[in-house]
């Protein structure tokens, strides 16, 4: 029988999800679960991962709860058979498989993840957790324990996705055909019809990418800002003096950024979009234009938000978390087995 493709994205639960976490990792899967029924779609909340950097514990189950309702929001459909939520440290095959991968990673390796570098300097080596250091490893095995083909994720994420697939690799040659080796860089682009992985920009710094865990919130679009707010932020996004709008990600890459904001919340393509603005010295004009295509789609969002069932989140965590559990122990004793713990 041909195994069924699998599909599985995590989104951590730490703070409010911005534009970038939508469009790079929510959406992809979103769009996935609404038009396929045959593949499995795997929605997870890593919670595991949420307490590796500082957290406040009293608000870390509303922060997963939320989490989920951001997919649904973003149009998750739980009725679908095919489609999981889940929280990671309900299967408990996560942390074992960890422990195990563990083994078989190299310390050079890891030291040299761009996320554990850039985090661990801004903090000082010695005030980091080994949690934050062997983060990709349980990555990994998120992805490994269910024969994952395609994980969609954001471009600063890819390096992590890489290690999953050398770590299987590695593990396969060493005791057999036990992993399903996730698809390559390439494959995800052309299967999600994207010539790179998305990298949304911080408005205001358009060098850096949009992200949660920066200190200025001016330069990022959160799912739940209110739409003036969001208005005012695109408003006052960063562009540059050139005078001119052109889409050049190297001299002007906040124009750009608005480009790419613009395009993915529109169902247009990144050609008529750009031929319609390309020459005008309107930039105040162009950012209105941005400001209401992003306005529109949180207007919408906010909406959807407000209208979700709690008990149908419950009830599918329950359904979707007892069958994650078997099929992760199921592999979990086929790797047990293969290096003679079974
Ligand atoms: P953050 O950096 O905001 O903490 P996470 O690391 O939790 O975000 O990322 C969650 C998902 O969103 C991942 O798939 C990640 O690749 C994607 N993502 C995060 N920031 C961006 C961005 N600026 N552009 C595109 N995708 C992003
Ligand atoms: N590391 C991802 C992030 O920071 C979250 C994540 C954990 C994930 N495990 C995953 C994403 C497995 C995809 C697949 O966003």
């Amino acid at each position: 029988m041909k195994q069924r493709t699998v599909f599985l994205t995590g989104l951590r639960a730490n703070n409010n999800l911005h534009i970038g976490n939508y469009l790079g990792g929510i959406m992809p899967i979103v769009n996935m679960a609404n038009s396929d029924n045959d593949s499995q779609i795997n929605l997870f909340v890593p919670d595991l991962h949420s307490i590796i950097s500082d957290y406040d514990t009293s608000k870390l189950q509303t922060a997963i709860f939320d989490n989920i309702k951001n997919s649904i929001a973003a149009g998750l459909p739980l009725s679908k058979d095919n489609v999981y939520i889940y929280r990671q440290s309900y299967i408990p095959a996560h942390s074992e498989l960890t422990w195990i991968l563990d083994c078989f990673s190299g310390f050079g390796e890891l030291s040299r993840m761009i996320e554990f570098k850039e985090k661990s300097e801004k903090a000082g080596k010695s005030n980091v957790g080994v949690g934050l250091f062997n983060y990709p490893v349980l990555m990994a095995s998120d992805i490994l324990l269910y024969d994952t083909n395609y994980v969609p994720v954001g471009d600063d994420q890819r390096q992590h996705l890489e290690f999953a697939r050398s770590i299987a690799n590695k593990f396969n040659s060493k005791f057999g055909e036990i992993f399903v080796i996730p698809k390559s860089t390439k494959e995800h682009d052309s299967n999600f019809e994207r010539d790179q992985a998305l990298r949304i920009k911080d408005l205001q710094d358009p060098s850096k990418k949009m992200s949660k865990s920066t200190e200025s919130e001016k330069g990022v679009i959160f799912l739940n800002d209110k739409p003036d707010i969001a208005r005012a932020k695109i408003m006052s996004a960063t562009t540059d003096s050139i005078g001119t709008i052109n889409y050049d990600q190297d001299k002007q890459p906040g124009i750009s950024n608005l480009f790419d904001i613009m395009q993915y919340f529109s169902n247009k393509s990144h050609d008529e979009i750009v031929s319609k603005y390309k020459g005008s010295t309107k930039y105040a004009e162009f950012k209105s234009d941005v400001a209401d295509v992003v306005c529109q789609f949180l207007i919408q969002f906010q909406k959807n938000m407000a209208n979700i069932d709690n008990q149908e989140i419950i009830d599918k965590l329950e359904f979707s978390e007892a069958e994650m559990n078997k099929q992760a122990n199921k592999k979990l004793l086929s790797v047990q087995k293969a290096i003679g713990l079974r």
